[in-house]
């Protein structure tokens, strides 16, 4: 029986259009680094993982190399990423297929979550280590839920068994591979994995692990970095 090898690969592509600034927000600065370098540290700390795949447009001419030496051991850099999230992670899994076996496990996770922490991530993995179809970080809904429709209230959805989905979300290579071939226009890993008629865990995260979306965000993470 062979031993099962935990990787991370994080989709780091996109241009971050609702931030609005010149450069893709993966690379503000964030407590005094760029942004995606708090997530991919957390990963490499993490003892469990063997390695963390980073996956960056192939034009992109802002990656800051020189930030990352102190990672260079667990790091690795893949310049295959893609028009989409999903996109990305497909390509980035593709280029994994050398080192990774079928049945090891990956955690996918968004570079714009940067206030993950080790704890989030151990917590997934002692969780979803021995389930049989993986699973995600995900809060329960707190606020109230309205359906719009022309700008108007249409209806209020029970928020009773709602999540918000969020990542590290954690599945077998092989499952993943085939999940995201078969359903290539999802948003997150686990809607792949969903539309084959599996059932991923949920695993209770909290609210710091939130997605740097707009620029009020980011004082919201620098904040959260600074108190811990
Ligand atoms: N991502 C990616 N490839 C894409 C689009 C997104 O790897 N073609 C990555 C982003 O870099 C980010 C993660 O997927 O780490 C989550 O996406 P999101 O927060 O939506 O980032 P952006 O797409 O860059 O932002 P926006 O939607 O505001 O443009
Ligand atoms: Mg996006």
């Amino acid at each position: 029986m062979s031993i099962t090898s935990y990787f991370a690969l994080v989709p780091a592509a996109g241009g971050g259009a609702r931030m609005g600034t010149s450069i893709p927000k993966q690379y503000l600065t964030l407590a005094g680094r760029p942004l995606i370098y708090h997530p991919l540290a957390t990963l490499c700390s993490v003892e469990r993982i063997e390695r963390v795949y980073v996956v960056l447009a192939p034009d992109d001419e802002d990656w800051p190399e020189e930030e990352f030496v102190d990672l260079a051991s667990k790091l690795r850099v893949l310049r295959c990423g893609g028009a989409t999230r999903a996109e990305s992670v497909a390509n980035g899994l593709r280029e994994m297929a050398a080192i990774v076996t079928d049945e090891d496990w990956v955690l996918v996770h968004d570079a714009a979550r940067a206030c993950l922490t080790v704890d989030h991530v151990e917590t997934l993995i002692r969780v979803v280590g021995a389930d049989i179809v993986g699973g995600i970080l995900a809060t329960p809904v707190a606020d109230t839920l309205k359906h719009e429709a022309l700008a108007r209230i249409n209806a209020t959805v029970p928020r009773d068994d709602l999540w918000q989905a969020q990542t590290p979300q954690m599945f077998r290579y092989r499952l993943l591979v085939r999940a995201l071939a078969a359903a290539p226009s999802v948003t997150d890993e686990s809607g792949a994995i969903e539309a084959l008629g599996l059932k991923p865990k949920l695993v209770a995260a909290d609210s710091t692990n939130f997605k740097v979306t707009y620029p009020l965000d980011l004082k919201l993470a620098e904040w959260i970095l600074a108190n811990r």
